[in-house]
């Protein structure tokens, strides 16, 4: 497993592996990475002759008042992860070699960016397509793996390869959970012992609300007000949103059918998480 800091190295190496006849698989990530990460991981390994991981913490990606400076870096442990799951390099670029000083372009998925976490984050979509169609043509991989954590981002993405022909396959990936059912997230590190306790509520809620769609409640409405009963009811936690939406279009619906996604944004403390469950099919 290599650490590849540059675009003109990786471009090298990808070269050479065509030439070999293999097949890549390019997992991004910004790094401090979990079990979460790690199936994305070994998702890719399995299915892929190489496996890319990119690790950068994205500056477009972050606003004004966001946590860019103190998002948590362990290079050393992540190198530990990726080579251990099978993972070939590492690209780690520093955001020098990503941007130069005079980038115009800015990608923008109308209608699927504004909505929900694009409220209270305006730029933060458009920075995640631009480095993620940034790294889709350096890497040039025939898959890459989201995971549903982000079900947003991954609807994005999709939307964003298909309008733009982007020679990749995206791979949807199930949330990874601890066995609390935190579903694993690196800005969990931001939690205190009783913030971490109150964070329970998210999964606890969803998975009452998943009980009341399999027992055939439909009324989004009174779905939400269940979920945001139980995530009300303890100390620190300060809801953004609880949407149930259609998982193409993100747009509200108001009786649930087969399918949907249920998504919700909660600052626990400081700390702003998410989590989701989602009928696809
Ligand atoms: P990051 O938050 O590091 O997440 C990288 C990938 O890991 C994303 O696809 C995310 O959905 C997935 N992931 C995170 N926690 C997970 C969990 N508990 N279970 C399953 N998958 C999980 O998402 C980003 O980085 C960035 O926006 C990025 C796409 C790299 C662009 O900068």
């Amino acid at each position: 497993m290599r650490i590849v800091k540059t675009i003109s190295e990786i471009r090298e190496i990808i070269k050479e592996w065509r030439k070999e006849g293999n097949t890549i698989g390019l997992v991004p990530t910004m790094g401090y990475l979990h079990a979460g990460h790690g199936s994305l991981i070994e998702t890719s390994v399995k299915n892929n002759n190489k496996t890319v991981v990119s690790v950068f913490v994205n500056p477009t990606q972050f606003g004004p008042n966001e946590d860019l400076e103190k998002y948590p870096r362990d290079i050393k442990r992540d190198s530990e992860l990726v080579s251990s799951l099978g993972g070939d390099i590492i690209f780690n670029p520093e955001p020098d070699e990503m941007y130069n000083k005079n980038n115009k372009t800015i990608i923008k998925v109308e209608g699927l960016s504004e909505k929900l976490c694009g409220i209270t984050r305006p730029v933060h979509f458009a920075g995640v397509c631009q480095v993620v169609s940034k790294l889709f043509n350096i890497v040039t991989p025939d898959n890459s793996y989201f995971g549903l954590k982000d079900f947003q981002q991954y609807v994005i993405i999709k939307k964003m390869v298909e309008d733009l022909n982007f020679p990749v396959k995206i791979n949807p990936v199930e949330i990874v959970r601890e066995e609390s059912g935190l579903a694993l997230s690196s800005r969990n590190v931001y939690l205190t012992d009783d913030e971490r306790k109150s964070a329970l509520s998210l999964n606890q809620s969803l998975k009452k609300a998943s009980l009341l769609i399999k027992n055939g409640e439909n009324n989004a409405d009174v779905i939400i007000n269940e979920i945001r009963k139980i995530i009300t009811s303890v100390p620190y936690t300060i809801i953004d949103y609880i949407k149930i939406v259609d998982p193409e279009t993100l747009e509200d619906i108001k009786t649930v059918n087969n399918k949907y996604a249920v998504l919700l944004a909660v600052y626990v403390g400081n700390t702003r998480l998410i989590d989701n469950f989602s009928e696809l099919s």
